[in-house]
């Protein structure tokens, strides 16, 4: 085993920051384009509870499971296993959240790269229409082509890449301290335009009132899914940005208020989507475009519009690489960690694997349509396999490793800050959370989600 480096180890600079660049990690396109699509997948409100549920009880407890052992080791999701178990192959988990990393950036940086295509789209006037079909057609124009969202497949590479680079505290810190509050204001200006349009009131009734009949197994293992993916957490990045974390901060209170914050932005890009969804006569079930075709008509029938939506592509594009970031640093913080490469060599083969692995997402509507995978396009596949399966087996490892293998008595001196911190009844509740709830909650929705069994 190669030595981990501890000298020298950057770090976020002030407590805001941190807050800043977890939640960088958090919100992305998972609010703005997949909460909404999942939810209307998957029938609505009932949907939300579950999901809802699902973090709660899921998906704060693994992340407040990746910041601990990230802060205690200063290690990335590999090297962080190593140090606490070097005996044991607990270090596999850190591995196969490598490779999530992987799989995840391949499908994101296709749909980051249709957001960054659509602010010049927005900026030239080419989405202003209150017609379905025609916003509906320039998105199938776009996703069904070859050269031009793979350029910007590329173009988004390159910028997170350069961002990389830069390093830790200088790269990402400085990015997203100034966005997340500027896309809030953004949401609330949408969601006033949004929830005012006629016919409003059923978009709501979609989003809020509950029919527990539309919950089937498989709802819940997306609830699930996108908790896990929602939050970052079950592969690493938590571990890799908890590490950067310093000593003082306190994780559990971290961790509750990213969710809250986090929840709060998926919320309202639903307010801002689904009311025009039943106003103009989307379907509510579109899948991936859901996003792409219906705020286009919400900015349509608003003053300025074209001004907002070029703006509000703006900073979904950035919200989308503040997430980015997170989930390439999880392989370059491991290459540079474990095999003393420099940052700059980590980066650029990274970067190039994920184009590589990330043209087949992006070509999944043209040239390999007709190509699956386990009955799916290689971006269904990526999308699928990463969410509802192996983000989710992450989670049940990192509990159980926490839980079972670390446990209570250094677990209680990381989230007391040795302690500085009186929060026991707090860290009993997550020991039993991690010990009993999360690993068997998430067996059971899993085996059960994936016909492997019955009830
Ligand atoms: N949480 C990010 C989003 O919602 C996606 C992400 C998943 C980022 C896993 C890092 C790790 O867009």
């Amino acid at each position: 085993m190669k030595k981990v480096l501890h000298q020298k180890r950057e770090g976020f600079s002030s407590s805001i920051g941190v807050i800043a660049a977890v939640l960088g990690s958090a919100v992305g396109l998972g609010n703005i384009w997949k909460f909404p699509y999942v939810t209307g997948a998957n029938g609505g409100a009932a949907f939300i509870l579950v999901y809802l549920l699902c973090l709660a009880l899921v998906g704060v407890p693994v992340m407040l499971s990746e910041h601990l052992i990230g802060r205690h080791t200063k290690a990335n999701a590999v090297g962080a296993f190593k140090v606490l178990q070097p005996r044991r192959p607990w270090y596999l988990v850190g591995g196969a959240g490598v490779l999530s990393a992987f799989l995840i950036m391949a499908f994101y940086t296709t749909v980051a790269g249709w957001v960054y295509a659509y602010i010049f789209k927005a900026a030239g006037g080419a989405l202003l229409s209150a017609k379905p079909e025609e916003t509906t057609l320039v998105f199938n124009t776009l996703v069904s082509g070859v050269g031009e969202p793979l350029f910007w497949q590329i173009f988004v590479l390159l910028v997170i890449g350069t961002i990389i680079m830069a390093g830790v505290t200088k790269g990402i810190e400085r990015v997203t301290k100034v966005l997340m509050p500027l896309l809030f204001i953004l949401l609330v200006i949408i969601d006033i335009r949004s929830l005012t349009l006629p016919g409003a009131g059923e978009g709501l009734s979609f989003l809020f009132k509950p029919d527990f009949s539309k919950i089937t197994i498989g709802v819940i293992l997306a609830a699930l899914g996108l908790a896990f993916f929602k939050l970052s957490v079950g592969m690493g990045a938590m571990i890799t940005y908890g590490s950067y974390v310093n000593k003082s901060e306190n994780l559990p209170k971290m961790a509750i208020k990213v969710a809250l914050a986090d929840t709060l932005v998926s919320l309202m890009a639903g307010i801002a989507i689904f009311p025009a969804v039943f106003a103009f006569g989307f379907k509510p079930n579109a899948g991936p475009s859901l996003l792409f075709i219906t705020i286009p008509t919400v900015f349509n029938s608003m003053p300025f519009g074209r001004v907002f939506m070029s703006l509000f592509f703006v900073l979904t594009a950035i919200a989308a690489t503040g997430a980015m970031l997170s989930l390439l640093e999880v392989p370059v913080a491991y290459l540079t960690e474990q095999y003393q490469w420099t940052r700059r060599k980590a980066t650029m083969v990274t970067i190039l694997g994920i184009g590589l692995l990330g043209s087949t997402a992006t070509l999944s509507n043209s040239l390999f349509a007709k190509v699956t995978v386990f009955g799916k396009t290689f971006f269904d596949f990526y999308d699928f396999s990463t969410s509802n399966i192996l983000l989710p087996v992450g989670g049940i490892f990192i509990a159980l490793f926490v839980g079972w293998q670390w446990g209570y008595v250094n677990v209680k001196r990381e989230m007391s800050n040795e302690g500085q911190l009186t929060n026991d009844r707090l860290v009993r509740i997550f020991m039993f959370l991690v010990e009993y709830i999360v690993p068997f909650a998430i067996a059971l929705v899993l085996l059960a989600g994936l016909n492997i069994i019955h009830f």
